[in-house]
């Protein structure tokens, strides 16, 4: 059978940056995201007897090798619930460019992961498919339930998976994607996070998360933009910092990147609610309420630099489709 499904990519308001385990993908803290609206993955299945090996393609750009066999590898746990060795067609489109710090694995892999069971005919709660999708990607596994998540640790494969804390249309916030550089990152943030440890302030941070943690569900349920905003701040800040102050360092801001974030920080002087967070890569997520999406983009037209904007609602979950790619 062939199975198209959509996920979203999703931005972090609480990060992880550091695993327990690297197999299986266990991060060391708990987070919280957003599915992103206008970021998204589409990918199609179709398992055939036919086939010899997978035969794996990305409309608009290529995968590398690695890329194709960690989509393989991932299909190997599939299709491994049939009992079988079959392979598969899979063609994949990204609304957005791949690995420049928009997470394009963590849409990637939820979608693959939902259309490969779906394609098996394999019947799977929400849960098991977040379970499923971290294994290929951590984040993808926030890329399966609906508008904001929490991804709960976990001690174990079983218990490390994300559920739906508010749905979608539960508040009318915006992330204004700032791309600044489109290529690929240099540090893909499963080697950047092997050596986190070695960072001094590495254990400050861990206990720091967990107090963010419980403050920015607070917010989100009392609609408290200001702590909403001001803790995603703070945890993007520290997680940067302890990426920074590893050995090697990991420095994933470029020059714009610290342009806008002196921008944000004069506008909210001026008194507009903006704030932002980053991910592993240079690409600046402004954070803002519906009511000053419009006044930021007018704003960011004074920062050089900046070369496109995504403009992104609260998105749902993973979704079957109907069209297929092939
Ligand atoms: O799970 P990955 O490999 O997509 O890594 C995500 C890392 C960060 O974006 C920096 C943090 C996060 O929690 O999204």
């Amino acid at each position: 059978m062939k199975a198209t499904a959509k996920a979203h990519a999703n931005i972090a308001f609480i990060k992880y940056w550091g695993k327990k385990d690297r197999v299986l993908r266990l991060p060391l803290n708990s987070t919280i995201s957003m599915n992103l609206s206008e970021a998204y993955t589409i990918t199609t299945v179709e398992f055939s007897e036919i086939l010899k090996e997978d035969d794996i393609s990305l409309s608009g750009a290529q995968f590398f090798a690695e890329e194709k066999n960690r989509i393989s590898k991932h299909l190997d746990l599939i299709r491994g619930r049939v009992g079988k060795k079959i392979f598969a067609k899979v063609a994949t489109q990204n609304s957005f460019p791949k690995g420049a710090g928009i997470a394009s694995s963590a849409s990637g892999f939820a979608a693959l992961t939902l259309a490969a069971c779906a394609a098996l005919d394999l019947s799977f709660s929400e849960k098991k498919l977040s379970i499923l999708a971290r294994l290929g990607s951590g984040s993808a596994s926030r890329s399966i339930p609906d508008g904001f998540v929490e991804w709960i640790a976990g001690e174990s494969s079983e218990t490390s998976y994300a559920y739906s804390l508010q749905p979608a249309d539960y508040w009318n916030i915006c992330d204004i994607i700032c791309m600044v550089d489109t290529r690929m990152k240099k540090i893909s943030t499963t080697s950047g996070m092997d050596l986190v440890q070695t960072s001094p302030f590495f254990q400050a941070r861990l206990t720091a998360v967990e107090t963010n943690l419980e403050k920015l569900k607070k917010a989100l349920n009392e609609k408290d933009f200001k702590a909403f905003g001001e803790i995603t701040e703070q945890d993007a800040i520290q997680m940067h910092a302890v990426a920074m102050t590893q050995n090697p360092p990991v420095f994933y801001w470029n020059a714009v990147t610290m342009s806008i974030i002196h921008a944000v920080q004069l506008w909210r002087n001026e008194g507009l609610g903006v704030y932002f967070t980053i991910d592993a890569g240079p690409n600046v997520h402004l954070i803002c309420e519906g009511k000053d999406e419009q006044i930021i983009i007018e704003k960011l037209r004074e920062v050089s630099g900046v070369k496109q904007l995504l403009k992104n609602k609260p998105a749902e979950g993973a979704k079957m489709i109907k069209e297929h790619l092939f």
